[in-house]
């Protein structure tokens, strides 16, 4: 009798667990009630409510289910809460979701721009994106709707960061106000279209780290950048301009999270210590922070103080004090003025994060030499580079007006050719002058 009883139990949960992880979609006339889920086909993700940290607040979300059980990745209704238990998910005949309270009030929906489907369904994918489409089409060009474009505070792999200038839409992340509320807090990471564009991370307006601009293999944040567990891409054409990454092998969990704080991290599971490793983060040092140096000055991490002017700038501030220690938020100026018309050559400095390209101009026929005669043409560019280092590199990136965020770095890093007075190059050792 107790063995039949332990079979059936067996039985009972074994087709629940089968019918759990068989359902990752949603169709019209089917809701998702508080504490039922969906679950990829691949069982990588499940969606449904959730309430974050000790909050009684419920949200519909998704999150991690084969590893890491629980990390929510995106959620719907970020600015308006559920406060009970009574929370539906549903779709409607045109492929819109909505979430309803208990009294039936719509608490948050999703937003089509197309109404062209024949059996709208809403599906989890394995990849964490949650998407509405025609039941038998799964051409991700047709989708009515997907999280991907409504990113979070993660960054996974598939997702794109940026514009799109046919829809006119911007994707982003954006930090959680605190670990209990997950509405969109003061930080945000964007590509800046100012400018050759960048990724970087905002607090507001004002920028507080830059990943840096695209050199046709990584962002010019540093050596890091260059994984051999994900390859990331940036494109950048009429129609739009983004930053994505995949994972070269899909059993590899990784997400790339804009905390509270606004601090980044780039994390790794490990299936030994069930952990997320942190292999990547921005502000781990004084020289993440944006332009800590100032203007004309680089930062180097095995230095102390970190910042030093570069060759043929001085520091504008007179204190001694300043230069030793704390404030560097004027940094360097030059030392003689630029002749301009004639007068002016150019230092090669190697190894370094390019300055903040806001105020540059860029053009990928133009070789180096093309460059440098662009540069000296315009009394108000202050330097060059390649825009692209493969195949030796190629393409001309020209700078105005002030440099500021650069970093030297202990190994890899770009060259940057600085105008400079032709008199001050002759003070400066190993010179590069045309
Ligand atoms: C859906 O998007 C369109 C265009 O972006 C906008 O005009 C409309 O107000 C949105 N509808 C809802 C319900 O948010
Ligand atoms: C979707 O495909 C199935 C079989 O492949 C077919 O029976 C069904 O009619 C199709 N539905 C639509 C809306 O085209
Ligand atoms: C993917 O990673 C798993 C686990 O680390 C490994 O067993 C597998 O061989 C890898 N597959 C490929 C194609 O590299
Ligand atoms: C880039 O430079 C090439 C060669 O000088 C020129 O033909 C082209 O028009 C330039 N493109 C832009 C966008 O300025
Ligand atoms: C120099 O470049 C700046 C910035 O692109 C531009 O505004 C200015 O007109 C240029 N001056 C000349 C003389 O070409």
């Amino acid at each position: 009798m107790e063995a039949f009883l332990m079979e059936l139990v067996l039985c009972l949960l074994l087709f629940f667990t089968i019918r759990t992880w068989a359902i990752d979609t949603l169709t019209q006339g089917q809701s998702i009630k508080d504490g039922e889920t969906l679950v990829s086909a691949g069982g990588s993700f499940e969606l449904g409510f959730f309430s974050p940290g000790n909050s009684k607040s419920r949200y519909v979300g998704i999150w991690y289910k084969k590893v890491s059980t629980g990390t929510v990745v995106w959620v719907a209704n970020r600015e308006n809460l559920v406060s009970d238990a009574s929370g539906v998910l549903s779709i409607n005949e045109k492929g819109i979701l909505s979430i309803m309270n208990g009294a039936k009030g719509i608490v948050w929906s999703s937003n089509t721009s197309r109404n062209s489907a024949e059996e709208p369904i809403a599906q989890l994918l394995d990849s964490g994106n949650f998407v509405v489409k025609d039941r038998n089409d799964s051409d991700s060009e047709n989708f009515l709707w997907q999280s991907f474009d409504h990113p979070c505070d993660t960054f996974l792999p598939g997702m794109k960061i940026g514009i799109n200038f046919v829809t006119g839409s911007e994707r982003h992340a954006s930090s959680w106000k605190n670990t209990e509320d997950p509405a969109p807090g003061i930080y945000t990471y964007r590509v800046d279209l100012q400018g050759y564009p960048q990724v970087v991370v905002k607090k507001g307006a004002d920028i507080l780290f830059r990943a840096g601009s695209w050199n046709g293999l990584y962002l010019t944040d540093g050596p890091l950048a260059v994984n051999p567990l994900y390859s990331s891409e940036f494109v950048m054409n009429e129609n739009e301009v983004y930053y994505t990454y995949n994972v070269q092998n899909n059993s590899i969990y990784t997400r790339f999270l804009l905390n509270p704080s606004g601090l980044t991290q780039r994390t790794l599971w490990n299936e030994r210590t069930n952990n997320w490793e942190v292999y990547a983060t921005s502000q781990s040092d004084q020289c993440s922070i944006y332009a800590y140096c100032g203007s004309y000055a680089t930062c180097s991490t095995n230095e102390s103080p970190p910042c030093k002017c570069l060759e043929g700038f001085i520091h504008r501030s007179t204190s001694p004090r300043d230069i030793n220690s704390v404030d560097w938020s004027y940094g360097c100026t030059r030392r003689t003025p630029l002749a301009c018309h004639g007068g002016d050559s150019f230092l090669r400095k190697t190894g370094l994060k390019l300055p903040d390209t806001s105020k540059t101009w860029a053009n990928i026929s133009i070789d180096l030499k093309e460059c440098e005669k662009l540069c000296l043409k315009n009394c108000s560019c202050t330097a060059y580079a390649n825009l692209d280092i493969r195949e030796g590199g190629h393409g001309c990136l020209l700078w105005f007006g002030d440099l500021i965020d650069i970093i030297e770095f202990s190994e890899g890093g770009q060259d940057l050719y600085i105008r400079l007075a032709t008199s001050d190059l002759s003070n400066v050792p190993s010179l590069f002058s045309i």
